[in-house]
């Protein structure tokens, strides 16, 4: 193709300079540390893709170069040539000595200094704290995270067929529903799942997914929630409950066996026990909700209500929802995901199908992940009947208008089909080994903040 310019092909990046040994090369980026003394300046240069130990020492350089390095401050931007050595005392194997130096910019003030910063000032900074080498690390797994899933997909005959953002219709209950003006037609709804179009989807191309922003009015402040999440949600024609948790698991395990493989600098930065992660292998711990319950009760573990003001523990019914209480007393005692299947009706979504074996029971399944991971992935065989989901959508006073369309994939060649949702900040927080949720999306959408 004609490509007029293609200068960019033969910059050098620090992930590569094991390429370029012996060699003098040409490097631009930032200034993430500096220290000298004497006749030395060492930079620590981050390019984005790693960082390297630049050493200016005086007889290299002329005068006015090692100037330039001495006025170096944190975050200056700058091009640097130098030669490429081997240096085993290096975290990366190799150093820089440097020949020549040019400050882009020469930066004042930089907010976020090696010393310990609180967390709101942190997040209040996002913008620059997404540099830091923790951050950076995350995001990255993060990317990888996101490449691996679409190569499963991509490598197991998915299409990737999009669902739509602004909606006319509640998916995920409508308490958690971000609503906004839609000119003359009344109200439109952030998606909070692209699962109803993604059955859409299935239906014309067998097996799908969807991948995007998803939004949540939650109420929750916790480590666990954001307002706008990424999800991935496959949706498959003729698979039924069992074929979606087998599904599940291969990609859960694909995703933390790619990590494992391509992220291992970032592991390290982010002091990961990677033991924990290898044992991520198929299969995965399942159980019923019913079991579920019953080994609650049987370690006591207890459901807390307020009443009066005042807490009281009292033994888990069955038919409530857990919590993440109770999710993670569960997940102690397994060092792999577990997923949990057949729940009470009334905790799920309308459009999840009746167990044929108790009419009490949906087809639906949650993962969760060890370590407090929580739960990464929300799925279910889908109600295939019509005149069942009509039902369901009238019992929860959903508007039916909107849901016309829904009920038209019943009526048309209606076939038995599963999907689920994978929440991408859950499971990268769960991998990374993150503190907190907002640290694996790069400007997360919080009740209490937008800002950045
Ligand atoms: O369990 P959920 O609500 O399921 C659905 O939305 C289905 N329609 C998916 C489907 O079957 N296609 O959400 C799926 C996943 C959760 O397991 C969790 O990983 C993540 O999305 N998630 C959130 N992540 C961050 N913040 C929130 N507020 C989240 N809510 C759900
Ligand atoms: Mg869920």
């Amino acid at each position: 193709m004609g490509t007029i310019n293609s200068r960019y092909k033969s910059y050098c990046y620090i992930e590569n300079l094991s390429q370029f040994v012996g060699s003098e090369v040409t490097l631009r980026g930032w200034v993430y540390h500096k220290t000298g003394k004497g006749k030395l300046h060492f930079i620590q240069l981050r390019d984005g893709t790693g960082i390297v130990q630049c050493v200016v020492f005086k007889p290299n350089v002329s005068e006015e170069v090692f100037e330039r390095a001495k006025s170096l401050t944190q975050e200056s931007s700058l091009i640097l040539k130098g030669y490429v050595r081997e240096d085993p005392r290096s975290p990366v194997g190799i150093e820089i000595d440097v020949s020549d130096l040019q400050v882009i910019q020469l930066t004042n003030d930089y907010p976020i200094t090696p010393k310990e910063h609180g967390d709101s000032f942190l997040m209040e900074h996002r913008h620059l704290w997404l540099r830091s080498s923790k951050q950076h690390a995350i995001i990255r797994v993060r990317s990888a995270v996101i490449k691996a899933i679409r190569d499963f997909f991509d490598g197991n005959g998915f299409k990737q067929v999009d669902s739509p953002i602004l909606t006319p219709n509640a998916c995920e209950g409508t308490t958690t529903l971000f609503e906004t003006k839609y000119f003359d037609l009344g109200s439109a709804y952030l998606s909070q799942s692209g699962q109803l179009y993604a059955e859409a989807s299935a239906m014309a191309h067998g097996k799908v997914y969807t991948f995007g922003p998803t939004f949540r009015a939650e109420l929750s402040k916790t480590r666990k929630h954001l307002t706008e999440f990424w999800m991935v949600e496959p949706e498959m024609a003729f698979f039924d409950l069992d074929d979606d948790m087998d599904l599940a698991e291969d990609l859960v395990e694909y995703i933390v066996q790619y990590v494992l493989k391509h992220c291992k600098k970032e592991l390290e930065i982010l002091e990961r026990d990677i033991t924990k992660l290898e044992k991520v292998r198929r299969p995965f711990y399942r159980m019923t909700y019913t079991e579920a319950v019953d080994w609650l009760n049987r370690n006591n573990v207890p459901i807390i209500r307020k009443v009066d003001g005042k807490e009281i523990e009292e033994p888990f019914p069955w038919g409530e929802d857990f919590g993440a209480v109770q999710e993670e007393a569960i997940m102690e005692q397994f060092d792999k995901p577990c997923i949990i299947h057949r729940y009470p009706a009334k905790v799920k979504a309308f459009y999840m199908k009746r167990d044929p074996q108790n009419p009490e029971l949906v087809l639906a399944m949650d993962m969760l992940a060890p370590e407090r991971g929580g739960e990464i992935i929300g799925g279910s065989q889908r109600e295939d009947d019509y005149n069942a989901l009509l039902e369901r959508i009238k019992e929860e006073n959903l508007p039916l208008e909107a849901f016309q369309w829904y009920l038209d994939l019943r009526k048309y060649g209606s076939v038995p089909h599963s999907g689920f949702g994978l929440g991408i900040e859950r499971t990268v927080k769960w991998i990374t080994g993150a503190r907190h949720i907002r640290e694996v999306i790069p400007f997360p959408r919080m009740i209490y903040r937008i800002y950045p």
